[in-house]
């Protein structure tokens, strides 16, 4: 049997070097802002640092796997075991000084995340899944919320980085739910997001055109606490609803395509 075991502890201690460069930066002038896309797309020397030193422990311990990584171009990404790293997730957060920042590391093996590591330094969480196995935040098992009313849910969303250019940019959704429920947040990071479903901080949590990196390790992490996890877009690259089971089936037709 494969001991996944392994792979987590390598993945948290990667997690927790990329959290220390992290805060080695945050609330800094020395994490150097640039643009990627546009204005809304942005990643500093904290995410470049964090996601090199990431790389290197892959390939010095595992160098016949495969790495997804947000800043680097994919390496050997059709092998069977395959790293997917957001070395950064809540760049414009930590870039503002806001705290809701953290790393995002997920193991798949033929295309299945079996490991999944999201790390929030300033936060001090940790939260962790091996697939089966349930999900955990700084070691204590966790399960996702169990409310059934839309009117005492809070929810999270977020806005796509093509906001201004493509009409399917989430105000429609967020003004057709948010009269419906008792509050909406808007985290900032979608690991974290995904993470607090788990953890039932959060009852339900969307997002459109978010990438592998963005969701690998969370998805995870929200399945493994009894979250549901559904496609809201089959064209708009990872466009997902976590929920609760209790909301799922009430929030889902909310956000499906008009
Ligand atoms: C972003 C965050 C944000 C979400 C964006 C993501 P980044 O990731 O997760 O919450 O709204 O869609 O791309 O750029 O900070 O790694
Ligand atoms: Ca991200
Ligand atoms: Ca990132």
């Amino acid at each position: 049997m494969t001991d996944y075991k392994r792979f987590l502890n390598d993945a948290i201690v990667m997690a927790k070097s990329a959290g220390d460069i992290h805060m080695k930066y945050f609330r800094s002038s020395e994490f150097n802002l640039q643009t990627k896309l546009n204005d809304s797309d942005v990643v500093t020397t904290a995410d470049r640092e964090a996601e090199k030193l990431i790389i290197s422990i892959i390939q010095e311990k595992y160098p016949d796997h495969g790495i997804i990584a947000e800043e680097s171009d994919p390496l050997h990404e059709d092998r069977e075991w395959r790293w997917v790293i957001d070395p950064l997730d809540g760049t414009t957060n930590f870039s503002q000084g806001l705290p809701a920042f953290c790393v995002s590391i997920a193991l798949e093996h033929n295309c299945n995340t079996v490991v999944g590591v999201v790390y929030a330094p300033y936060l001090g969480e940790l939260f962790h899944a091996i697939k089966g196995e349930g999900a955990f935040l700084n070691g204590r098992k966790i399960v996702c919320g169990c409310k059934d009313k839309l009117s005492e849910s809070v929810l999270a969303t977020g806005m796509p980085y093509d906001k201004q250019d493509n009409p399917d940019n989430n105000i429609r959704e967020i003004s057709q739910v948010a009269p419906l429920v008792r509050g909406i947040r808007r985290m900032g990071s979608a690991a974290i997001d995904l993470s607090y479903v788990a953890a039932g901080f959060l009852d339900a949590y969307w997002e459109l055109n978010l990438k592998r990196w963005d969701v690998a390790a969370g998805s995870l992490i929200a399945e493994e606490a009894g979250a549901v996890i559904l496609p809201i877009r089959q064209n708009r690259n990872f466009s997902i609803l976590a929920s609760s089971p209790g909301i799922s089936n009430l929030i889902f037709p909310l956000l499906l395509p008009s």
